[in-house]
């Protein structure tokens, strides 16, 4: 255990190694006006208690927003727009701003007026209002969603400039739910059943076939994210969670589950979230979302400032698998790699914080994450993955992104294989 002696010993020695030349503040200046001056916060009050009664961001952080890409967003009902992965910190996404992935648009439900109706192969087909699905014994887990095709625009090479939109379509937020083994057990299950379907109560009617194996091991119906309802953008007053898998399964505004004996094969598992690889074949049912991970600053949208000395790497990674072992972070395209440090709770199928701190000469880098999960996976190269999947497919995209940090500190996405 580290004594806080030795704490202190080490913070020095990091702080006096990795600065350099540079040291890590300004020396105080008795004509610097920021310290000496009154600011306009210093001489009036401020906003009383009820200015805000469900607050809201301070108005510098305007920036942090939900952004789309104009040419994916044909018609805002069916579009996506992206977490703002670079401004974020820890694994915890804030409700405002899950991305968002609408078939249909936003689905307005008052949850007075809501069912979740389970039929099929069940000895009761049983309604269900909000208030009896909160009867049930709820859990609280972690879990990080991320659409199928986050990432998808890079297959062919890089394209899009900053990681909100190459790696925003993933969110981790705590989820209050009910597993769905109690709702399936209060049904009765009938012996020949073998598989699930979730169907959303939203204009596009959103199916997808789940194994009853899933269903039952760790699926939660949930009502809450990070201790608050649902987002009418992420299925209010309920959603489908079906940890580690494809977010196109996590059918939200939930409304029905048919317990069946043979998958669907309805539109989203056929023609779409298929992988199509060279030659014209496609994999079907590619639902574990596969070891990944990227360097949310410095990335485009968060270019170095500072200029040269003491730098800090920040990035996620997480797996569809189980929790994650080890990252590694180079600064050279991969010629060396050193083992980053991950910060924060590591849980099951939920984004993980790492960080590098290095001593930046100012000289270009190429900036690459290697993330390595539980069950040994390790997140392969631009090249190793097309060699297996070639360049037709959008979806599972789990390859290692290249960020290209010029000498004056701005970030551009580029590709080194
Ligand atoms: N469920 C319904 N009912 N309708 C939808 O359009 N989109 C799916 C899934 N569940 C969708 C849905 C897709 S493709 C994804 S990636 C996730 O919801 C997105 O979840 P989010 O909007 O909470 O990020
Ligand atoms: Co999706």
């Amino acid at each position: 255990m580290a004594s806080p002696d030795k704490t202190a010993l080490s913070r020095r020695a990091l702080l006096s190694g990795a600065a350099g030349s540079a040291a890590l503040a300004t020396v105080a200046r008795a004509d610097d006006p920021a310290i000496t001056g009154m600011q306009e916060w210093n001489q009036y009050l401020g906003d009383g208690v009820d200015a805000a009664p469900y607050g809201v961001p301070s108005e510098f952080e305007a920036d942090v927003v939900r952004r789309d890409v104009p040419w994916l967003t044909a018609d805002p009902v069916s579009s996506v727009n992206f977490t703002p992965l670079h401004k974020l910190e820890g694994i915890i996404t804030p409700n405002g701003l899950c991305f968002e992935r609408h078939h249909a648009g936003v689905a307005l439900i008052d949850p007075a007026e809501h069912r979740l109706m389970i039929n099929g192969l069940v000895d009761r087909p049983l309604v269900f209002t909000m208030e009896d699905i909160k009867r049930f014994p709820r859990e609280n887990k972690v879990y990080f969603l991320e659409c199928a095709a986050n990432t998808g625009m890079e297959w062919r090479g890089a394209q899009l400039n900053g990681c909100q939109f190459t790696h925003g379509m993933v969110h981790c937020v705590m989820y209050t739910g009910v597993p769905l083994r109690y709702l399936l057990e209060e049904a009765g299950v009938k012996t020949n059943a073998k598989w699930i379907m979730p169907e959303g109560a939203d204009a596009s009617a959103m199916t997808r076939s789940i194994p009853l194996e899933k269903a039952l091991d760790d699926c939660l119906v949930a009502f809450a994210m990070n201790g608050e309802a649902l987002r009418p953008e992420q299925g209010y007053p309920l959603r489908i969670v079906v940890p580690g898998w494809e977010g196109n399964m996590w059918v939200k505004w939930l409304r029905r589950i048919e317990v069946g004996d043979e998958p669907w094969h309805h539109r989203e598992e056929t023609s779409k979230y298929t992988d199509l690889l060279e030659g014209g074949k496609a994999r079907r049912f590619t639902w574990e979302m596969d070891v990944k991970s990227v360097i949310t600053s410095p990335s485009p949208q968060a270019p170095i400032t500072h200029g040269k000395g003491h730098t800090v790497i920040s990035g996620l990674a997480w797996s569809g698998r189980g929790t994650i072992d080890r990252v590694d972070v180079s600064l050279d395209g991969g010629r060396n790699w050193q083992t980053a440090r991950i910060d924060g709770p590591s849980h099951d199928k939920a984004l993980h914080r790492f960080y590098h701190e290095f001593d930046w000469d100012g000289s270009p880098l190429l900036l690459q994450s290697r993330a390595v999960d539980s069950e040994g996976w390790v997140q392969p190269t631009k090249d190793a993955l097309r060699a297996v999947r070639g360049t037709e497919s959008i979806y599972h995209n789990n390859s290692i992104q290249t960020w290209h940090v010029r000498d004056g500190g701005e970030v551009e996405n580029v590709e080194v294989g």
